[in-house]
């Protein structure tokens, strides 16, 4: 009798572990997996929108002809003009920022505040300083013959993880007025703006969702086998006990 109440109920749990384990695995795999893949999606959006922020601001600057800064401001530290353009006025020097020497600008600020950093690219740049480097040479070859509207890839530094995004831009109208002769007509590539996104943040929130689905699918396969096994043996092991005896 005792023989097989044991090798029934060793069989039953047998079996509702070869299915809940496999099972409940899968499901909360995908969710991981799922959540893993928004969480990208979100920081590839982030590096969207702040590279359409940082073009409007371009466009506008461009469409200005350039934007006069006081050579005295804070905001006119730190950078290097690279066609002197200045104007003396009755508050002082002014110089003309164009949207190159604005973009680095932002760029510092967001750097001094821990944000993220960004910077123009180019293959024929007039300042050598906007060489595009490795990843952004190949992605601006990629927009110029698969016409791929951006180009991304995660790295890592050490300890620190980041996005490193990149969008074509564009020569409109506004712009000819200073990238005139080097080759490119209106509405071809004339660079790209390439972004460095940090995503620590993400990596540690997507890594503590891997723990608590792995805890959350440890416990909830534990309580299915204990829930099924309790029933196993009230509906049927006891009757087929007493209906032995
Ligand atoms: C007022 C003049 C001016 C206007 C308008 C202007 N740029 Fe520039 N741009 C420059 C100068 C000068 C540099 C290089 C100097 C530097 O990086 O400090 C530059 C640099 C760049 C670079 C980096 C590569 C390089 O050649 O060094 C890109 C890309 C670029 N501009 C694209 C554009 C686009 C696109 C527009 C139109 C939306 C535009 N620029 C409008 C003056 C201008």
């Amino acid at each position: 009798m005792k023989n097989i109440r044991f090798s029934l109920q060793t069989k039953f749990l047998l079996s509702i572990i070869l299915i809940v384990i496999p099972t409940l695995g899968v499901i909360f795999t995908w969710a991981g997996i799922q959540n893993e893949k928004q969480a990208m999606e979100q920081i590839m959006n982030q590096a969207r929108i702040l590279s359409k922020q940082i073009i409007l601001t371009r466009q506008w600057i461009a469409d200005c002809g350039g934007v006069m800064v006081s050579a005295r401001s804070e905001g006119a530290r730190d950078i290097n003009c690279f066609f002197d353009d200045s104007m003396e006025t009755s508050r002082g020097l002014f110089k003309r920022f164009t949207p190159s020497m604005v973009t680095k600008k932002l760029s510092q600020y967001a750097t001094q505040q821990d944000l993220y950093r960004f910077r123009l690219a180019s293959l024929t740049p007039l300042n050598p300083e906007n060489k595009a480097d490795h990843f952004e040479k190949d992605s601006l070859i990629k927009f110029t013959n698969e016409g791929l509207i951006e180009a991304f890839k995660f790295d890592i530094h050490g300890k620190n993880h980041h996005l490193h995004y990149i969008v074509p831009l564009y020569l409109e109208k506004a712009c000819l007025e200073c990238h005139h002769a080097r080759g490119v007509s209106q509405g071809g590539i004339r660079g790209g703006l390439s972004i460095v996104l940090p995503i620590n943040e993400m990596q540690v929130a997507v890594k503590n969702n891997w723990m608590k689905l792995a805890v959350s699918g440890v416990v909830l396969i534990c309580l299915v086998t204990i829930t099924l096994l309790f029933m196993m043996r009230r509906m049927v092991i006891t009757p087929l006990k007493a209906y032995k005896r």
